[in-house]
């Protein structure tokens, strides 16, 4: 069997593995194909293959991944040996390797961010890793532009939260909530896990609000509740290149009443999305029993009490009764905070 043929059907072998792979970027941008040898030896690749890694094709075959022209980092940043990339980490352990992100860079260049699967393909005569690579460099960038973005817009909020014992971590304690009611009701960690991130930007858009303000122990104006009730629109804009456009709705909407009573665009019922409604009473349920500056903090009892007795009228019944559930089994306090209380 020649070298064109062997990529050909190791072509054939891993496509079916990308049509299955959800990772974003693949299908665009175009993907190759690698064959090795168990010692890292290239036996053949596709074209695309040479284009991604930077190399012409003639020149990747026949040697190890590691080449004094080239190299590949980790996602850290840190040089691969040649025992430690994707497709001979698949040789070795005998399993197929899925969705790992390699930087390979030409000394003095720019790395370029690939998306590997490697699997390993044995017969009586042949044991071959092959691998699949697609160029993931701007999507991959992407997803880090928007990790700084978010880890960024976290610090402000821990900032802002700082300024008064009462709402320190506030945003972390509504985040667990948030999590912690969404799994009661059935959604997936998945999920959970995305109301969690928004959660903890909730009230990023508070930040435009003066200390005078967001401080002040007496009973507020109108026209200063006016300019408080504008942190939930500034703050779904303020996170939207943080989050996906569901999670910033659920931070715009987070101050909606299941009674088409709340703001800031009095949306009625199922109308309010679905988390947004738990971010609701996570964060009403923290409010009450941590205190603020204007009210004193509440027992469990207490806020358990005020909480029921607005079901139907500011919170979703569902989430009302879900998160009594969450309170019996005391799994509204969160393990650990990221910092000591
Ligand atoms: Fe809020």
């Amino acid at each position: 069997m020649s070298l064109d043929e062997l990529a050909r059907g190791a072509g054939r072998l891993v496509r079916d593995d990308l049509e299955r792979l959800p990772s974003v970027g693949v299908e665009e941008a175009g993907t190759g194909v690698v064959v090795q040898r168990q010692d890292g030896c290239v036996l053949a690749c596709s074209a695309s293959a040479a284009r991604l890694v930077g190399l012409p094709g003639a020149q990747l075959c026949g040697r190890a991944p590691i080449d004094p022209g080239w190299e590949a980092v980790d996602e850290g940043g840190k040089v691969l040996r040649c025992e430690e990339h994707p497709s001979i980490r698949a040789l070795d352990a005998g399993e197929d390797v899925r969705g790992a992100v390699i930087g390979v860079r030409r000394r003095g260049e720019r790395s370029r961010w690939l998306l590997v699967n490697a699997r390993l393909v044995t017969s009586p005569s042949l044991r071959i890793v092959v691998s699949s690579i697609a160029d993931t460099s701007a999507s991959q960038m992407m997803a880090w532009d928007r990790e700084r973005l978010f880890a960024s817009l976290r610090f402000l909020v821990d900032l802002l939260e700082a300024k008064h014992p009462s709402t320190a971590q506030h945003s972390d304690r509504v985040g667990h909530l948030s999590f912690v009611l969404a799994l009661e009701l059935g959604w997936s960690a998945e999920r959970a896990a995305e109301l969690r991130e928004a959660a903890l930007l909730h009230d990023i858009g508070k930040v435009s609000l003066p200390d005078a303000l967001l401080l002040s122990p007496n009973a507020l104006t109108a026209e200063e509740y006016a300019q408080i009730k504008r942190h939930a629109v500034l703050g779904a804009r303020i996170g939207a290149d943080a989050l996906s456009a569901e999670q910033a709705g659920w931070v715009r909407h987070h101050h909606e009443h299941w009674d088409g009573r709340g703001y800031p665009d009095g949306l009625l019922g199922t109308a309010i999305p679905s988390g947004a409604r738990l971010l609701a009473l996570a964060d009403a349920w923290d409010v009450i029993t941590s205190g603020r500056a204007y009210s004193a903090r509440r027992t469990r009892a207490e806020a358990q009490a005020e909480i029921e007795a607005h079901a139907g009228s500011q919170f979703c019944p569902e989430a009302v009764d879900g998160f009594a559930r969450v309170l019996r089994r005391g799994a509204d306090r969160p393990p650990r905070l990221r910092r000591a209380q």
